[in-house]
């Protein structure tokens, strides 16, 4: 097993990358998400209330709800272990989008996308934790051959 992983770099990135996923489904909790994602939906519609309706496609006016927004879906998904952002999440707040911004002209951010700064430590920590998982275990495994073949 260990030798034909090792043969085939492109089999160990798949092994990766479905570990990344499983890793993450197996503490998230989606019942609950979908349960908690529509407090913060009702918050950013109170709070949306208060910006004039004219006024709802120019960002700079809701910046500071949405951001508020987009963390308290961070936090409730994060509370029932969910990896943020993640497929449901995402469905949850472009239907918030559609709600509130479906006349506004698409020119502007990719609302869908979340920055940068954020989506890489999300994709890269898994990643980083999985090869280093299995660097453990290819190398407990090795000591173990060697322990065994020295006897
Ligand atoms: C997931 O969340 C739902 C709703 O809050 C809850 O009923 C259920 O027990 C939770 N499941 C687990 C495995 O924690
Ligand atoms: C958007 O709102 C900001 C802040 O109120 C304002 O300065 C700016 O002119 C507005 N932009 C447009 C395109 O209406
Ligand atoms: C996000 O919300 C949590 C809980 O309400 C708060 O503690 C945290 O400071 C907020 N983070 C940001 C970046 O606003
Ligand atoms: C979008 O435009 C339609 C048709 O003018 C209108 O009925 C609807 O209320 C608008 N929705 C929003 C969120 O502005």
């Amino acid at each position: 097993m260990e030798t034909r992983v090792r043969r085939r770099p492109q089999l160990l990135l798949l092994l990766l990358l479905l570990c990344g996923g499983c890793l993450q489904a197996g503490g998230c909790n989606e019942t609950g998400m979908l349960e908690r994602l529509p407090l913060c939906g009702k918050a950013f519609a109170d709070l949306m209330r208060k910006v004039d309706v004219w006024k709802w496609c120019n960002l700079s006016e809701f910046i500071v709800y949405y951001e508020s927004f987009t963390n308290c879906t961070e936090v409730e998904a994060s509370i029932v272990g969910c990896f943020w952002p993640n497929r449901l999440a995402q469905g949850f707040i472009t239907g918030i989008h559609r709600q509130f911004f479906i006349n506004c002209s698409v020119d502007r951010v990719h609302w869908a996308d979340p920055p940068d700064e954020i989506l890489i430590p999300l994709i890269a920590v898994p990643i980083l934790l999985t090869v280093a998982m299995t660097g453990l275990v290819v190398w407990r495994s090795k000591r173990t051959d060697t322990l065994l073949c020295g006897n």
